[in-house]
């Protein structure tokens, strides 16, 4: 039986527990940092597999960084912490883990100096985000990706997200699937919650890091695969909006999303309006790695259960 638990306050506790009181600087101001790491459900081996987790609570410390917080615990505590909370609420299904560091003060007045930080983490099952078969339908936002020089995209703060939020609204009333959001200058930025990228005569295409995008985790695991196991390189640069209608192939990467590819953007077909013969290749070496069924990438994964049959019943890591 599943047992929801959270880590609050410096202990686990039942996820009904964790509360926060309402005079919260992080509640009252957006001033926190989270990740999404995906928990993927190996029903072959009774196993859960945290996916690149180091590489998520590195991005959570530059994230803490930008944000003046202070984050006290060493990788490896991260790591055990997370581990032994996915182990404890015991769910055997897809699970998404959320951490996010905080400012915990409970005091009024808009800063992020003076202030106590503090980290909780939760997890909760979490299925599929976007439809990774048939792919998404996508419009470009009336909302502009947030600039550098106003919240910094590349750091994952709270209160980012309600320019995400106003994207993905007004794509879902417009009778979208998702949104992809242009920078202040035009080009094409990122999703409501993904990187994308184009197929452009069998090359992939980008925008690179400094076009105000998340640094995604997902965006680096399919670069990587794409160059090592297609032998496709990856070019990041600028891209047009009308770039998108004329590329060969689309697709979006991200922890919720996994990798969606983008069947339409605007109302025009990309490609053929079916999901493309290098988004297909890469979906299927990545869907393997994801639950651990590729040795080669093994260490992209961090089990949190004892092999089931081994132990005779599952337990923590
Ligand atoms: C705005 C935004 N862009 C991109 C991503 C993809 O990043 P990642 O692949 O690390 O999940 C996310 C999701 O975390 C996101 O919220």
């Amino acid at each position: 039986m599943a047992a929801p638990h959270a880590y609050f306050q410096k202990q686990f506790v039942p996820l009904a527990e964790a509360r926060i009181g309402v005079m919260t600087h992080a509640f009252n101001y957006g001033t926190a940092v989270f990740e999404g790491i995906r928990g993927n459900w190996n029903e072959d081996e009774g196993q859960i597999y945290l996916f690149r987790l180091p590489e998520h609570f590195q991005r959570l410390r530059r994230s803490c960084r930008i944000l003046k917080m202070v984050l006290p615990y060493s990788d490896a505590e991260l790591a055990d912490i997370t581990v032994r909370l996915v182990g404890m609420c015991d769910y055997q299904e897809d699970v998404y883990v959320r951490p996010i560091a905080y400012k915990s003060s409970e005091v009024l007045g808009v800063r992020l100096h003076g202030l106590e930080d503090d980290l909780l983490i939760y997890v909760t099952p979490f299925g599929p985000y976007l439809d990774i078969e048939k792919g998404a339908r996508c419009g470009t936002s009336s909302w502009r990706r947030v600039e550098d020089t106003g919240i910094p995209a590349r750091a994952k703060v709270n209160g980012i997200y309600v320019n995400s939020a106003l994207a993905k609204t007004e794509a879902f009333e417009n009778g979208y699937d998702e949104a992809i959001m242009l920078n202040e200058d035009g080009h094409v930025s990122e999703g409501s919650g993904e990187n994308i990228f184009i197929v452009e005569n069998g090359r992939l295409i980008t925008p690179p890091v400094s076009s105000n995008v998340l640094v995604g985790i997902t965006r680096q695991t399919v670069i990587t695969l794409a160059r090592d196991e297609l032998g496709i390189e990856t070019i990041e640069r600028d891209i047009d909006r009308t770039e998108l209608y004329v590329a060969d192939e689309c697709f979006m990467t991200g922890t919720a999303a996994h990798v969606t590819p983008v069947i339409e953007v605007d109302h025009r077909p990309v490609g053929d309006g079916k999901r493309g013969a290098i988004t297909a290749e890469l979906q299927h070496l990545y869907f393997d790695i994801l639950r651990g069924k590729n040795a080669k990438y093994a260490h992209w994964c961090t089990p949190c259960y004892l092999p089931a049959r081994q132990a005779g019943s599952k337990a923590r890591a």
